[in-house]
């Protein structure tokens, strides 16, 4: 660790322990979901399991609620369930990555892990457009033999080595090791905007080669950002944050997207993109990267947030903080579609199970956090949330209504699903994420509910409703 590293850990750490307090006391503050000390989160990045447990490193803004220059933040855990704060794990503090260290992901070697990282360089002068001029975005590395301190740190690539035709925004690198060889995806946009994905192979993890890209034969958004590349139950899978779809209908309903084409053929050769499905339709999902259990499973973690969406976060102003993760789910391709579930960790946290039938209207009162799992067996069903979250389903659509309090800006979202025939729910102090039909489709939000303390039911079905005990956290000490 060089002096810079150091005095930069250090002051982070000053300033998490400094509002530790106002941490404490804040009834905003996520129950089962991971979340930032203090500050702003965005993307999951180096998802892995290394030495013994998972980490979960973050885009992270330790000093303003608002975003700010990005550090990686880092959270370790042996079972999901107990989380451990760690040191933030890399700071702008090398010439590649002086205006942020933004997103990447882990690669896990027996002897050390390996994060591979982009670079934000941001060129100071008044006649840029920091998109196709001004800007640098790097691919680097940085090697650690504990998973906690970082050993090495070094540049893999920058602007001039990507393939000709691109903007300056090449980033996010997405690393895995196949047949023997090493693997990387990084999202582009070309500079007639045009969003893309190039494939980077080599033999050695340092030295890399463009050997493919991969887009649609029609432009489709003008960037793609955090792509994944990943195999689940045989079918390969993209995964990508599109930004520049325009909404149709009940689709793209966000101000950007996200979601996957399954990949048939060889992504280092001749292949086809099927159909583009959204992975999520809430408000509040966005870059998620995944990874593989040491028990096999693909699991995967989104941002619960929405980069330039015309709603907000009252905690950003009153709490000193923003943002949180979705909770890890376990992913499934059932043949046409991708599947998410919330991992079965997560059901260690039930507490006080109660199931309920209902024909007509029930209610059953409602803690801070809880699990609702519906079997629904009418034509229509109703769910309300305290006064703050409606869910209604009939005639082939499901809408999430928040109300004007507890939406702070977020109104209604509409997912379309033929037949209902299960709905989970988990609602945590200031987040909801419906799960339709087994995880067929997504719908995830942060709201800010005044009163969440009851459940009402409308229709015909079975409700098993579980409080949520809170996760474990252990913060940096001062
Ligand atoms: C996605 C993203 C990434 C970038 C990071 C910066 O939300 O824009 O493309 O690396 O956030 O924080």
């Amino acid at each position: 660790m060089n002096a810079l590293q150091k005095d930069l850990t250090r002051l982070v750490s000053r300033i998490e322990a400094g509002d530790r307090a106002r941490v404490d006391a804040d009834t905003r503050r996520l129950r089962f979901h991971l979340m930032p000390p203090t500050g702003w989160l965005n993307d999951p990045n180096g998802l892995c399991w290394y030495k013994g447990n998972y980490h979960v490193f973050y885009q992270y803004g330790p000093f303003d609620p608002n975003g700010g220059v990005k550090f990686w933040g880092h959270w370790t855990s042996p079972d999901l369930l107990h989380w451990t704060q760690q040191p933030a794990a890399l700071c702008p503090d090398q010439t590649w990555d002086i205006h942020g260290v933004y997103s990447g992901s882990a690669l896990v070697e027996a002897d050390a892990l390996y994060l591979y990282y982009t670079g934000n360089v941001k060129h100071p002068g008044e006649n840029y457009d920091y998109v196709n001029s001004g800007r640098g975005h790097n691919v680097a590395l940085a090697i650690s033999s504990d998973g906690i301190h970082m050993d090495d740190n070094r540049l893999l690539l920058e602007n001039k080595d990507y393939p000709d035709g691109l903007s300056c925004h090449v980033r996010d690198p997405k690393v895995w090791k196949q047949d023997g060889r090493y693997y990387m995806v990084l999202g582009a946009r070309t500079v007639d905007s045009r969003g893309e994905v190039l494939v980077y192979e080599s033999e050695d993890r340092l030295h890399w080669t463009h050997c493919n890209t991969i887009t649609t034969p029609e432009t489709f958004g003008y960037m793609w950002e955090c792509p994944d590349l990943f195999c689940v139950d045989g079918q390969m899978i993209l995964s990508l944050s599109p930004q520049g779809i325009k909404r149709e209908g009940n689709r793209y309903q966000n101000v950007y997207s996200c979601g996957y084409f399954p990949l048939y053929g060889d992504f280092r050769g001749e292949y086809t993109l099927g159909e583009y499905a959204e992975s999520d339709v809430g408000f509040d999902y966005y870059a998620p990267q995944t990874f593989e259990a040491p028990d096999g499973r693909r699991i995967v973690i989104g941002w619960m947030g929405m980069p330039d969406a015309d709603y907000t976060n009252p905690t950003a102003q009153e709490n000193g903080w923003q943002h949180c993760m979705s909770v890890p789910r376990e992913l499934h391709w059932d043949g046409e579609r991708l599947r998410a579930v919330p991992v079965r960790e997560l059901d260690d946290l039930h507490t006080n199970g109660r199931t309920l039938t209902f024909d007509g209207t029930a209610q059953c009162p409602l803690a801070q956090g809880a699990d609702i799992r519906i079997a629904n067996r009418g034509a229509s069903l109703h769910v309300m949330i305290g006064d703050a979250a409606a869910i209604e389903y009939g005639s082939g659509l499901l809408t999430l209504t928040l109300s004007e309090t507890s939406g702070s800006g977020r109104t209604q979202r509409v997912a379309e699903v033929k037949t209902l025939t299960d709905l989970r729910i988990l609602a945590d102090t200031s987040s909801l994420e419906l799960f339709l039909n087994n995880g067929e489709q997504v719908m995830t939000t942060r709201y800010y509910p005044q009163r969440a303390d009851t459940v009402r039911f409308g229709g015909q079905g079975d409700a098993e409703i579980f409080d949520m005990n809170a996760m474990e956290m252990t913060y940096l000490e001062k």
